[in-house]
C-alpha cells in the first residue's frame, strides 16, 4: 500500500552494509567499521554549552521556519567572507541537516520528467531524492585519474536538464575540484541555463588545498544553490543542522516545504550552530589535522596491499580500486565476512564505482592499522 513515488527509491546501500555489521557485532564479532559517514570526534564543548544554555534559558519554542535571525545573519556573514558569495540573511534558510536541505531543493526545482545530472560516483541520497521528486538522474562519467572530474559533461545536457549536482570535497571519493574544473562546469551551466546544487558540506575538511564555492564564480550567483551544514566540520551529525543560500524564488519554495513539514531546525540546536560559527575555530583545525594523519596511514597501507587509491584532497574517505581482487561488492562482502572489516561497496554510489570500495577514516589510527592488517590477511 505504499505510494508509487516511494517505489522509485531504493533503500540506501550504505545502511545495508552497516546493518550487516551491526548483526555481526550482536553475535559477538569484533567488527572494525570503515563505513561511517560521520566524524568520530565529540562536538566541541563550547558548542554544547551554548545549546545547553539556550535550552535552560527557555529557547524551547517554535522558531521562525527559516531559522533564528541571529543564525541566518551569521551564516550570511560566513558565506560572504569565507566563500565570497553575494548573499544576505534573507537568502539563508536554516534546515534540520543538509540532507533535508537537499530534499527541499530537489522538490522545489525539479518537475516530473526533468533531468538532473550527477557525476558518477556520487553520494547515495542525491539519486534517490531526484527520483522521489519525479525527475530522472543522468549519470555523467568521471575521470578517476584526475580528481574524478566529469568527462564530456556537455554531451549529457538535453533540453530537459534542469540541475547539475556538484559536491566538492566529494563523498565518496574525497576528490576536490580546482578552479578550472569548476569553471568548466560553470560555463556549461551558464551556456545552457541550468541550475547548480553545490553541496559544500565537506568544505572545511580539506588538506593543503583551497575550497572554492561555485556560487562565487562570475555568472553563477543566481543559478547556484549552495548547501552546507555543521555535521562534518563541527562533528555535529546528530544535531541535525544545515543551511542553504538560494535566490528568492527558490528560497521561498523551500521555505514553503519546510514550514509544512519539519517547521524549522530545533530551537536550541540553532544556538549551538551560532556558537560554532562565532566561536573558536581551533577545534576544526585540530580535527582536520587528525584526519590528515589517518588519511596518510590509510592511503599508504591500501596501496601497499594493492588496493589502488589516490591521496584524497578532502572529506574523510578513500576510494580504492579493488579490481585486482574482484569487484567492489565481492571484496566488501569478503572483508566483512572473513576479516570483520566493514567498508562500503563503490556500487552504492553509481555504476562507475563497481570496482571500488569506500573506506571512511573517521576512526582511530589503531583501528586503521588493525583494519589494514586484517584486509591484507583476507586478500593475500
Ligand atoms: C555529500 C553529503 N551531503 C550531505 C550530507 C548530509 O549531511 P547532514 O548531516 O547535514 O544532513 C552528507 C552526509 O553524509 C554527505 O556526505
Amino acid at each position: 500500500m505504499t505510494s508509487s513515488r516511494l517505489k522509485r527509491v531504493e533503500e540506501s546501500a550504505t545502511i545495508k552494509v552497516s546493518n550487516i555489521a551491526t548483526n555481526l557485532r550482536q553475535q559477538g564479532a569484533d567488527v572494525i567499521s570503515f563505513s561511517l559517514g560521520e566524524p568520530d570526534f565529540d562536538t566541541p564543548k563550547h558548542i554544547c554549552e551554548a545549546a545547553a544554555d539556550a535550552l535552560y534559558m527557555g529557547e524551547t519554542h517554535y522558531t521562525p521556519s527559516a531559522g533564528i535571525p541571529q543564525l541566518r545573519e551569521a551564516i550570511a556573514e560566513k558565506l560572504r567572507t569565507e566563500n565570497q558569495l553575494d548573499v544576505n540573511a534573507s537568502n539563508v534558510l536554516v534546515t534540520p541537516g543538509a540532507k533535508q536541505a537537499i530534499f527541499e531543493i530537489m522538490l522545489t526545482v525539479l518537475d516530473d520528467g526533468d533531468e538532473a545530472i550527477l557525476f558518477d560516483p556520487a553520494w547515495v541520497s542525491y539519486d534517490s531524492v531526484i527520483k522521489f521528486a519525479g525527475a530522472d538522474t543522468v549519470w555523467v562519467p568521471t575521470d578517476p585519474s584526475d580528481s574524478f572530474k566529469p568527462l564530456d559533461l556537455e554531451e549529457f545536457i538535453t533540453d530537459k536538464t534542469r540541475l547539475i549536482v556538484v559536491n566538492t570535497p566529494g563523498n565518496p571519493t574525497g576528490a576536490v575540484y580546482d578552479r578550472s574544473i569548476l569553471k568548466n562546469i560553470a560555463d556549461i551551466a551558464i551556456d545552457h541555463d541550468i541550475l547548480v546544487l553545490s553541496d559544500e558540506i565537506y568544505e572545511k575538511i580539506i588538506y593543503d588545498r583551497e575550497h572554492m564555492s561555485l556560487g562565487s564564480m562570475e555568472g553563477m550567483q543566481d543559478r547556484t544553490i549552495t548547501v552546507n551544514g555543521f555535521s562534518k566540520a563541527y562533528a555535529m551529525t546528530g544535531w541535525r543542522l544545515g543551511y542553504v543560500a538560494a535566490r528568492p524564488d527558490i528560497f521561498n519554495g523551500m521555505l514553503k516545504l519546510q514550514s509544512h513539514s519539519v517547521s524549522s531546525a530545533t530551537s536550541f540546536v540553532q544556538y549551538g550552530g551560532l556558537a560554532a560559527l562565532q566561536g573558536p575555530q581551533q577545534p576544526v583545525t585540530e580535527m582536520v589535522d587528525r584526519f590528515r594523519a589517518r588519511r596518510d596511514i590509510l592511503v599508504k597501507g591500501l596501496n601497499d596491499i594493492g588496493l589502488k587509491c589516490k591521496t584524497p584532497g578532502g572529506a574523510f574517505y578513500a576510494f580504492a580500486d579493488v579490481s585486482e581482487f574482484g569487484d567492489g561488492d565481492t571484496v566488501s562482502e569478503k572483508l566483512l565476512v572473513d576479516a570483520h572489516v566493514a567498508v562500503t561497496p563503490g556500487s552504492a554510489f553509481g555504476e562507475s564505482g563497481r570496482d571500488f570500495i569506500r573506506i571512511s577514516y573517521a576512526t582511530s589510527q589503531e583501528n586503521i592499522k588493525e583494519g589494514l592488517s586484517r584486509i591484507e590477511s583476507a586478500l593475500s
